[in-house]
């Protein structure tokens, strides 16, 4: 499918969870990286992308992920499952992200040994400070993945509703990563179910409580 000239606002406005989607409809490798890539600019603290993501396409995978997300038909009916993963020793990432900056002359050494050292302090912190960094940091990565797949006329619906334990065990994920968030996509067969949200007045604090 080729990008569909839409607005920003429209792209927001528009997406919704779409639960309903053509079967046997494929998203090429193609788009698939492109799409990807447009997520990849969501930001991360210290940029050490904390992210990564399973693409499932196989429909043998599909079924067989469909128990472990509640049997939610979306899991086989649509085009790609995307498994959003977080990364709990993103520390590990910082040489990757920063030492080119050092290279290209656009960090100092000095920079670059007190971000690592920062970062490397922070890392120490217990297993549920670092779990917090990957949902906060991947969600951002998932959310950008949503709109990318709208303005390229996909929906999606993103999905926390299936089990962990053994969703990681099915796919074998490392114990690095901690899945985040599941997002079907793919040609929507139906419209998503008509939600609201809040006005602004409910939602917004001016200054402070
Ligand atoms: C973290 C998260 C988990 C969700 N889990 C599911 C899910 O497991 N199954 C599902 O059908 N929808 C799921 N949703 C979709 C929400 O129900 C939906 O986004 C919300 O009702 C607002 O509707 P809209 O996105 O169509 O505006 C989830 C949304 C989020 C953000």
């Amino acid at each position: 499918m080729n990008k569909i000239e839409q607005t920003f606002d429209e792209v927001l406005r528009e997406r919704h969870a779409v639960r309903h989607y053509q079967k046997d409809h494929a998203i090429s490798q193609k788009e698939l990286q492109e799409i990807i890539q447009l997520a990849q600019t969501a930001p991360s603290a210290w940029n050490l992308h904390h992210w990564r993501v399973i693409v499932i396409q196989d429909p043998a995978q599909k079924r067989a992920i469909l128990p472990i997300a509640y049997n939610q038909q979306q899991v086989v009916d649509a085009s790609v499952v995307f498994v959003v993963l977080g990364d709990l020793e993103a520390n590990k990432s910082a040489d990757a992200v920063h030492r080119p900056l050092v290279d290209a002359g656009l960090m100092s050494e000095k920079a670059y040994q007190k971000a690592l050292q920062d970062i490397d302090n922070a890392y120490q912190a217990p297993l549920s400070i670092r779990r917090e960094s990957a949902f906060l940091n991947a969600s951002l990565f998932a959310m950008q993945l949503m709109l990318a797949l709208k303005s390229r006329g996909y929906d999606s619906v993103p999905m926390g509703g299936f089990q962990a334990d053994q969703l990681i065990e099915e796919l074998r994920i490392p114990e690095r990563y901690i899945p985040i968030m599941m997002i079907a996509a793919g040609i929507a067969t139906a419209p998503a179910y008509k939600t609201i949200r809040f006005p602004i007045e409910d939602i917004v604090i001016h200054e402070s409580f």
